[in-house]
C-alpha cells in the first residue's frame, strides 16, 4: 500500500487552523484580553428574514409525505438554477440551465474541479493567493508556477507570455488583496488562455462586495470565457451561508479538449461522488434571489462595507498603505515599518487583542502584508480600529 506522499509537501497545517491555534492558546493564557477577529473572512450577521422565511417553509415540507424529499438531482434543483441564471442575466450573461451546478460552496468544488484534470497538468497562481488553489495542487503532486502580485502592478498581475500554464487561478475581487481586475486585464487572462487551450478557474465568491458598476462581476462578462473558464462563486460572504454551506459552479457546454466536454464530465463526476445540497438549504438559496432577499442582502454588504470604511479611514490618518476595501470585504495593508507579517500578527494579537492574517500565509509577496476582514460587527470593528489607532 503506498500513500499520497505529496501531502508531506504540504505546510503541516491549513493556515486558518494554524491562526485559530495561535489566538486559543494566547486566549487560555490571557483569559483577561478581549480579543478581537478581523481574521478569517466569517461573517456575523445573521441570515436574513427571506432565507429564515424560506428554511422554515422548506422543514415544514420535510414533514409530509405529499412535500417530503428524498434524494435530488445532484447537480441542484431547477427552482435554484432558474434563479442563478435569471441573476447572471443582470450581468448580460446567458447560461444555459445544465451549466449550473448547485455546491455546498466554492471551496471544496475549487478542489473537487481538479478530478477532471491530469497531474502532469502544470497550474498558474498569482502570489500572493487563496492557500487552497495551491493546496489542492500540491496534494495531487502537480507544478505549480506563479505570477507576482505585488504594490508595483497594484496586486493585478497580468499574463506573462514566457510562462506557460495549463490551469489558471484568477480570483476577483481577491482575496487576500481586495483588488479586483477590469475588463480589459480579464479579457487579457482570457485571450491568454484561449492561445495556450489553457482553463481560467475563476473564483467570484465576493462578487456582491463589487460597488463600482464599471468592474465584471463574472468571467463571462468577457468575450471568449465560455471556451476557457469556469466560474466558482458562493452564497457564504453575500448572504451569510458559511455555516448553512451553498455555492454553485458554473461549467459552460463549450469546453470540449481533446474530444473531451469539461461539463459532461463534471456531471459524471459530481452524479458518482456528490448526493447534492439538501432540499432545505437549496430553498434558503433560492429565497436569496428572490427581491426581498437582494433587498436584505444587499442591507448586510452595506453594513459590512461601513466596516471596511472604519478599517481604511484609520490608515488613511496613519498614512499606511493599503489595497481593497471599497469593493471587497477584505483590507490588504502594507505592514508598518516594513515589519514581517507573522510578527505583526504577534504585536497585534498580544499589545492590543486584534487577529489579522498574515500576509506571509498567502505566499512570498505578503511578507510585508497583513489582511483585516470587514465581518466583524461596527462596534468591534471600530473599537479594534481605535487600539490599531492608538498603538500607531
Ligand atoms: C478567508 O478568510 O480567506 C475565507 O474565509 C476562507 C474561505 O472562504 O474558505
Amino acid at each position: 500500500m503506498n500513500i499520497n506522499e505529496n501531502y508531506k509537501n504540504l505546510e503541516e497545517s491549513y493556515l486558518f487552523s494554524t491562526i485559530a491555534k495561535r489566538v486559543s492558546d494566547f486566549s487560555s493564557k490571557h483569559p483577561d484580553v478581549d480579543i478581537i477577529k478581523l481574521g478569517i473572512g466569517d461573517v456575523t450577521l445573521p441570515l436574513c428574514s427571506a432565507v429564515i422565511k424560506a428554511l422554515h417553509n422548506a422543514v415544514d415540507e420535510m414533514g409530509y409525505k405529499e412535500t417530503f424529499k428524498g434524494y435530488g438531482p445532484e447537480q441542484g434543483y431547477d427552482f435554484l438554477k432558474n434563479s442563478i441564471q435569471d441573476y447572471y442575466k443582470k450581468f448580460n450573461v446567458s447560461l444555459d440551465l445544465n451549466e449550473i451546478f448547485i455546491s455546498d460552496g466554492a471551496k471544496s468544488d475549487l478542489g473537487n474541479i481538479l478530478d477532471l484534470f491530469d497531474n502532469n497538468n502544470t497550474c498558474l497562481v498569482p502570489d500572493p493567493v487563496y492557500p487552497v488553489y495551491v493546496d489542492t495542487n500540491v496534494m495531487a503532486g502537480r507544478k505549480i508556477v506563479y505570477i507576482d502580485a505585488n504594490e508595483e502592478n497594484d496586486f493585478l498581475p497580468l499574463p506573462d507570455d514566457k510562462i506557460y500554464a495549463d490551469l489558471i487561478y484568477i480570483c476577483s475581487p481577491n482575496n487576500p488583496t481586495g483588488a479586483v481586475y477590469n475588463r480589459v486585464q480579464l479579457s487579457k487572462w482570457v485571450d491568454y488562455a484561449i492561445k495556450n487551450n489553457a482553463i481560467i478557474l475563476f473564483d467570484s465568491a465576493y462578487e456582491s462586495f463589487i460597488s463600482d458598476n464599471e468592474l465584471p462581476r463574472s468571467i463571462y462578462e468577457i468575450d471568449g470565457a465560455k471556451n476557457c473558464a469556469i466560474e466558482f462563486c458562493s452564497l457564504s460572504k453575500t448572504a451569510g451561508f458559511t455555516g448553512t454551506r451553498c455555492g454553485y459552479t458554473i461549467v459552460p457546454n463549450n469546453l470540449t479538449f481533446n474530444g473531451m466536454n469539461l461539463n459532461k464530465m463534471w456531471l459524471r463526476r459530481q452524479t458518482t461522488k456528490f448526493n447534492g445540497v439538501s432540499y432545505i438549504v437549496q430553498k434558503a438559496a433560492e429565497a436569496v434571489f428572490t427581491p426581498d432577499g437582494q433587498k436584505q442582502i444587499q442591507e448586510n454588504i452595506n453594513y459590512y462595507k461601513q466596516n471596511s470604511k472604519v478599517i481604511s479611514d484609520t490608515l488613511d490618518k496613519l498614512s499606511i498603505k493599503y489595497t481593497g476595501g471599497k469593493n471587497s470585504p477584505y483590507i490588504w495593508l502594507k505592514c508598518p515599518n516594513n515589519m514581517n507579517s507573522w510578527d505583526f500578527f504577534d504585536l497585534l494579537l498580544t499589545k492590543i487583542g486584534i487577529v489579522g492574517t498574515p500576509g506571509a500565509g498567502f505566499g512570498k509577496n505578503g511578507d510585508n502584508w497583513f489582511r483585516l476582514t470587514s465581518f466583524n460587527t461596527y462596534e468591534k470593528t471600530t473599537e479594534a480600529m481605535n487600539r490599531f489607532y492608538s498603538l500607531f
